[in-house]
């Protein structure tokens, strides 16, 4: 087992309500403490009361996105200063929800991502391959390119970033990839990131994709893979918290 401490990181996408949230909050809360670092990424105007709720906890929250502009002309975005306005710690960049319907490139991810860091928010860097890419064998070099980029635009402030590997063929299809799958991949990415920073080996990387309570121990058990980035599960507080459970 690694000594970095593990992360799970909710990413409940755009679901929820006022009343809804409060309830999920309020038993995650309720639940702690857990062995691992928790937080949640809430939609945007949950933003400030999910702060509300979980101030003078340790529980995190972020975004899903951010602008990769300073401010200016740019209806519907949110910027990394609005953010960390509101003290919000992480915001996650290049889901491939994104990448895929609201075409967000590579360049685009990388300067989301530097976007974030400038003012002090954490991103959550993800990548992954399609089924289509896995079955040519092509997920090397697909997430390899996908974070390139990132390092390369993040230059020296690349060790801060978290890096998610998400399968696209895995998420919100109940498809997971084996322990073993995940953590090739994992292995990979902390190769090239050793290659770009010396913090390399205390950097986090999650695995995100169908993690659910029954293979979330087994997942986590791997060297690489330090939490997950939970979808579908997050939602549910029980399976939530036993997730976050078998983080510590
Ligand atoms: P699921 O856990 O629902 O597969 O979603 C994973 C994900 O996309 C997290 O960002």
């Amino acid at each position: 087992m690694s000594t970095r401490r593990k992360l799970v990181v909710g990413n409940w996408k755009m679901y929820g309500s006022r009343v809804a949230n409060a309830e999920l909050l309020g038993a995650i809360l309720g639940a702690r403490p857990f062995g691992a670092d928790v937080a949640v990424c809430v939609p945007f105007p949950y933003l400030s009361e999910t702060a509300v709720t979980l101030a003078g906890s340790d529980l995190r929250w972020g975004a899903q996105d951010v602008s990769a502009h300073e401010q200016g002309a740019y209806t519907g975005e949110v910027s990394a200063a609005m953010l960390h306005d509101f003290g919000c710690r992480y915001a996650i960049v290049g889901h491939s929800e994104r990448r895929a319907y609201h075409a967000e490139g590579d360049q685009l991810v990388a300067d989301k991502a530097k976007a974030a860091l400038g003012r002090g928010v954490t991103p959550i860097v993800c990548v992954g391959e399609t089924l289509a890419q896995r079955e040519a064998g092509e997920t090397e070099a697909v997430v390899k390119r996908q974070l390139s980029l990132v390092i390369h635009t993040l230059a020296h402030c690349a060790s801060e970033m978290v890096v998610a590997y998400e399968p696209v063929w895995a998420i919100g299809t109940g498809r997971t990839a084996t322990p073993e799958q995940a953590q090739a991949v994992h292995a990979l990415l902390r190769a090239q990131l050793l290659a770009a920073t010396p913090h390399a080996a205390v950097m986090k990387i999650l695995y995100g994709g169908s993690v659910k309570p029954d293979n979330a121990a087994a997942l986590f058990a791997q060297p690489d893979i330090d939490g997950g980035l939970i979808g579908g599960a997050s939602l549910k507080a029980a399976d939530f918290i036993a997730i976050c459970r078998a983080a510590g």
